[in-house]
Parts: C-alpha cells; sequence; structure tokens
C-alpha cells in the first residue's frame, strides 16, 4: 500500500477543491486532491455559467484569470421577462459598477486544473472507494483510495470536504452532529447547449403561464436554454422540436423576439433544491460548496459559494500554518453561514417570483406579477436585486 502525507486533504475536483488547493498553494501550504471522476468527465460536465465580480476577481488576482480575462462574456444587465414585456436590470448602474461574466463552469475547471499540475499539485483523478476517517478532534485525518487498483492512504492534518452534494464526506460526520434544512420545489430544469448564436446579448430570465425559461450562453457561438418542466420528467419527452416549441413560446411575450435554432448538442434535467447542514465542520473535517449546501440556480449563485467557502476556510488555514492559531478555523461554519444563508434566501426569492408553483390560485399569481412589476419599476427594489445577482462582499 502506498503512504502518503500532506497537510490538507481534499476530496472533490470541483471547483470548490481546485480553488481551495490553488489557494493554498500560493501561501506555502502544502495539499493533494482526490478526485473519483476522470479529468475528462470533470472538465466536459456542463453546469454553471454566470461568474460573480468578486469570483472574477479572485482568478484573476491570484494568476487563473487569463482565459477568462480573454474569453469571459462580460455582461452589464440582465432581462426580465413578464407579462409580454421585457425589463432590463442594469447591474452596473445599479451596483456603482459592477458586473457579472459568463464563463463555462467547466472552463474554470481546465483553468484550475491545468495550473495546478504545471505548479507540480497532485490530484489523483478516477479514484475509487474514496473514504475518509481519524477527524475526530484528537484523531489523525485519513483519506484511502484506490488509484489504478493499488490501495493508497493519504495522511494529513485537515479534511476538506469538497466532494459536493453527493460525496463521501457529509455522511462520514457523526449521526447528530449535523442539523440540515432543506426544501423541494416542484419542478426541475431542462437545460440544453446549441450550437448557435445567443438570441441576444444578455441573460432573459421569462416567466409564463406555461412556466419559466431562462435565456443564456457559453460563446458568441454557443446558447444555453433552460425550461421550468415538472421534477420527475424525463428527458426522453423531449424530443429537440418540442424544446424548441416549448422556448419559443415562453420567450415570444415580447413582439417581435425569435429564439435562434441551431444543433443541440447537450441536454439534461435537474431537480431543485435548497439544502443546508449546519455546521459546516466537524472536528478536522470542515465542509465546502455543494457538500455543505444546494441552491436552486435561478440566482446563479452554486458556483460562486463554493468559492466564497473556500476563500474563508484557505485563509482560516493559512493563518493556522503561519501562528499556530485556530480560532479562524473555529469560526469557519460561523463566517459562512451568514454568506450562505443570505444567498439560500435570494436563490429561493428568484425562484419564487419567476416560476409556476401549481398550486397558486388567482391571488398568487397577481401578486406574483406584482412582485415583478415592483421589482422592475422601483430602483430600490432593482437595485436589491442588482447587489445579490452581482455578489454580496465578501465578509471577515
Ligand atoms: P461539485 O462541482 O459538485 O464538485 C464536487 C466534486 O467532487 C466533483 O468533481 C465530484 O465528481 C467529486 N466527488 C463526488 N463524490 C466523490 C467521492 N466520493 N470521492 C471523491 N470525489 C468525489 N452555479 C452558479 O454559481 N451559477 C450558475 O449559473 C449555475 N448553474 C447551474 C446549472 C446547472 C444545470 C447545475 C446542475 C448547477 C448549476 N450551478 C450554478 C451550481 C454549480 O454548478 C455548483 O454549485 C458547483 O459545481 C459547486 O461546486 P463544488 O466544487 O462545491 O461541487
Ligand atoms: C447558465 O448559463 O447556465 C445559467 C445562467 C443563469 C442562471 C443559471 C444558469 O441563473
Amino acid at each position: 500500500m502506498a503512504s502518503i502525507r500532506t497537510q490538507v486533504g481534499i476530496v472533490g475536483a470541483g471547483p470548490a477543491g481546485l480553488t481551495l488547493a490553488h489557494l493554498l498553494h500560493r501561501r506555502g501550504v502544502e495539499s493533494v486532491v482526490v478526485e473519483n471522476r476522470s479529468r475528462e468527465y470533470v472538465q466536459e460536465r456542463v453546469r454553471a455559467g454566470v461568474l460573480e465580480q468578486g469570483t472574477v476577481d479572485l482568478f484573476v488576482a491570484t494568476g487563473v484569470g487569463e482565459r477568462l480575462q480573454r474569453e469571459g462574456l462580460v455582461h452589464r444587465g440582465i432581462e426580465l421577462r413578464f407579462a409580454h414585456r421585457g425589463h432590463r436590470i442594469d447591474l452596473d448602474d445599479l451596483t456603482g459598477g459592477k458586473t457579472i461574466t459568463i464563463y463555462g463552469q467547466n472552463r474554470v475547471i481546465e483553468d484550475l486544473t491545468n495550473a495546478r499540475i504545471a505548479a507540480g499539485g497532485r490530484i489523483f483523478f478516477a479514484a475509487e472507494e474514496v473514504r475518509i476517517g481519524g477527524f475526530d478532534d484528537g484523531g489523525a485525518p485519513v483519506i484511502r483510495f484506490r488509484a489504478d487498483g493499488e490501495p493508497v492512504e493519504l495522511q494529513c492534518d485537515f479534511i476538506a470536504g469538497c466532494d459536493g452534494f453527493h460525496g463521501v464526506c457529509r455522511p462520514s460526520m457523526p449521526a447528530g452532529s449535523l442539523t440540515a434544512f432543506e426544501r423541494q420545489y416542484p419542478f426541475g430544469w431542462l437545460g440544453i447547449l446549441a450550437e448557435v448564436a445567443p438570441s441576444m446579448d444578455e441573460l432573459i430570465y421569462s416567466r409564463h403561464e406555461r412556466g419559466f425559461a431562462l435565456h443564456s450562453m457559453r460563446s458568441p457561438q454557443i446558447t444555453r436554454l433552460y425550461l421550468q418542466v415538472a421534477p420527475d420528467e424525463e428527458i426522453s419527452n423531449w424530443p429537440d422540436e418540442r424544446i424548441w416549441e416549448e422556448l419559443q413560446r415562453r420567450f415570444e411575450t415580447v413582439d417581435g423576439f425569435t429564439l435562434n435554432r441551431g444543433p443541440v448538442i447537450q441536454k439534461g434535467i435537474t431537480p431543485m433544491h435548497s439544502f443546508v447542514v449546519e455546521p459546516m465542520q466537524y472536528g478536522k473535517l470542515f465542509l465546502a460548496g455543494d457538500a455543505a449546501h444546494i441552491v436552486p440556480p435561478t440566482g446563479a449563485k452554486g458556483l460562486n459559494l463554493a468559492i466564497a467557502d473556500v476563500r474563508v476556510l484557505a485563509r482560516a488555514f493559512i493563518e493556522y500554518y503561519r501562528s499556530g492559531a485556530r480560532e479562524r478555523l473555529e469560526r469557519y461554519s460561523e463566517i459562512c453561514l451568514r454568506r450562505v444563508w443570505k444567498v439560500q434566501r435570494f436563490s429561493w426569492w428568484m425562484t419564487s417570483m419567476l416560476h409556476r408553483f401549481g398550486d397558486e390560485n388567482a391571488f398568487d399569481e397577481r401578486r406574483q406579477l406584482a412582485e415583478l412589476d415592483y421589482v422592475t419599476s422601483s430602483r430600490a427594489a432593482s437595485q436589491s436585486l442588482a447587489e445579490n445577482y452581482v455578489g454580496l462582499p465578501m465578509e471577515d
């Protein structure tokens, strides 16, 4: 059996795990990343596309923002479409110059992976039977797995559980040490990537009697589109033609708007879920990103929240290795959860304002439209949406 040692053992090579490894390396803290999927799988998975201003600033400031700055699409506004009209939320003007950047999560992963490997960082891809142990307060943390069929034991001072919602770290915590808070939504999103130019140069969030739809993009040649569907919907019920027809209906509420169509290169259905565990730590194990919380994607926050967590965690580890002080590590969960709950609130609110819930009566429908009317006609209300959408400031 191979036995290796590092300071921080990281489970998961998603945005949280790779960013943590990168931030630690820059300050001289060693880590090893253990990922159960192949490098190709992780890099090709189609997920988030919207980076907050603070996320972009962090990547640029730490030397992994070169391609992001070259190829990312800076957006200064978004459109909310409802009741046969489009209303622009001017993010730039409402936030004193902040914007968002469209850049696929798979590119973020590729940039971070390349940077780690170029810096001599160790990432075990396609690791099998990943297990963690020894993370009680007085214990010796260990991550066990198989690499190329051979057992490996990775000993470390701390474990960072960055292994997403379905990972091993959260379920390894002792029963009763965590409290979960959650909400399921009575719908999911059917998402497609299409090889066609976007139909508008900004995102469109459309509330429609038939359900929500979102127009987004990945590049000037690739459009990303989403449709609200039933949570248990089968993708096989949605041939491409049906998807295009339904999208066209949900966007065409504005006169003269036509959706560009092109070959569909990827499609899938994602359920909608809000979830938080408290606390996000136990002994020498710290959860970050989707391992600790899930938001519905309507606010475009999941990836950004994962990055916010690991910023806090990296700083706490760096402080510990520099001075031996554990104070920031002990406050990790408390610091993160303040932001997590504000982002949960925003994601729930955007979701509630834009989707059909199926059990609404005529009152609920009028109230939802009044909310959209208010948000798009009051500067104070638009400003509240904008400051959350571009990302709340990082706090200590
Ligand atoms: P993950 O990306 O899930 O990474 C966890 C990693 O751990 C994975 O690579 C996984 O393979 C690995 N892993 C799992 N189990 C194990 C194990 N047992 N051992 C080792 N490794 C393991 N967020 C936004 O901010 N903006 C958006 O626009 C947006 N849109 C989205 C659209 C869709 C369709 C979806 C599904 C999500 C979207 N999100 C969005 C959410 C965002 O993708 C996630 O919040 C983000 O990926 C979280 O990063 P993470 O590193 O915490 O977790
Ligand atoms: C995306 O481009 O994938 C995207 C954009 C905005 C969202 C969610 C997803 O709110």
